[in-house]
């Protein structure tokens, strides 16, 4: 009976569910986060200080997973997120081969560069990644955490091929420290809505929250 049923099925809907569990396999094999769209208006990304803890010295494994160092056993400390999103001109095009850099705090909130505070040997504290040709970056980083006088933020600086950077900060939607915090109280509700991202729970294994953040020169 399941035989007469299928030859009696159209051969478009067969086809089609084809192309779907084709589409599917593809999306759980080669894409580890669902790709989001963007939900802001590409406003360009509002400018923030570098602040003071770029880090001193680069580490040496300075690759898109900053849960992972190079030759150590252990993973950090910390709820993984995947960040991931575009780097993108004033009208939408895709900034290919932009390299975005990104450092933040431990699960304890102490920066790489605040080596005599003993950050955790096991974050990697800063990271680079190259956009592809759709200017899509991705980190596989910790969500960040607040530390004395800041609420959440992970830094970012976007260097575009030719030759600008655009240098900002990335906040938490819902985060209670983000109405008290002097940089971002300073942001226009514009400006923070560019800002914001909102973290979602992460449907890859591996990752507990994941989000999507756009990058937009002027
Ligand atoms: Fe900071």
């Amino acid at each position: 009976m399941k035989q007469d049923a299928a030859k009696a099925r159209p051969r478009a809907t067969i086809l089609s569910r084809r192309r779907l569990l084709a589409v599917s396999a593809l999306a759980a094999c080669a894409v580890p986060l669902p790709l989001l769209a963007a939900s802001r208006a590409p406003i360009p990304t509002p400018r923030q200080t570098a602040g003071p803890f770029y880090p001193d010295r680069l580490p040496a494994d300075r690759d898109s997973d900053l849960v992972r160092i190079a030759g150590r056993a252990g993973e950090a400390a910390g709820e993984i997120l995947g960040l991931e999103g575009r780097v993108l001109t004033r009208d939408g095009h895709p900034v290919a081969g932009a390299r975005i850099e990104i450092w933040q705090v431990d699960a304890q909130g102490r920066y790489l560069a605040e080596r005599d505070r003993g950050p955790d040997p096991d974050f990697q504290g800063y990271g680079a990644s190259q956009c592809d040709a759709g200017g899509r970056y991705s980190f596989r980083t910790i969500r960040p955490v607040a530390y004395t006088g800041r609420t959440p933020h992970i830094h970012i600086r976007v260097h575009h091929p030719d030759g600008r950077e655009l240098t900002t900060q990335m906040y938490l939607a819902g985060e209670p420290g983000n109405a008290r915090d002097f940089l971002y109280r300073r942001l226009s509700p514009e400006e923070q809505a560019a800002l914001t991202a909102t973290l979602r729970p992460a449907a890859a294994s591996g990752y507990r929250w994941q989000t999507e953040f756009d990058l937009v020169f002027a």
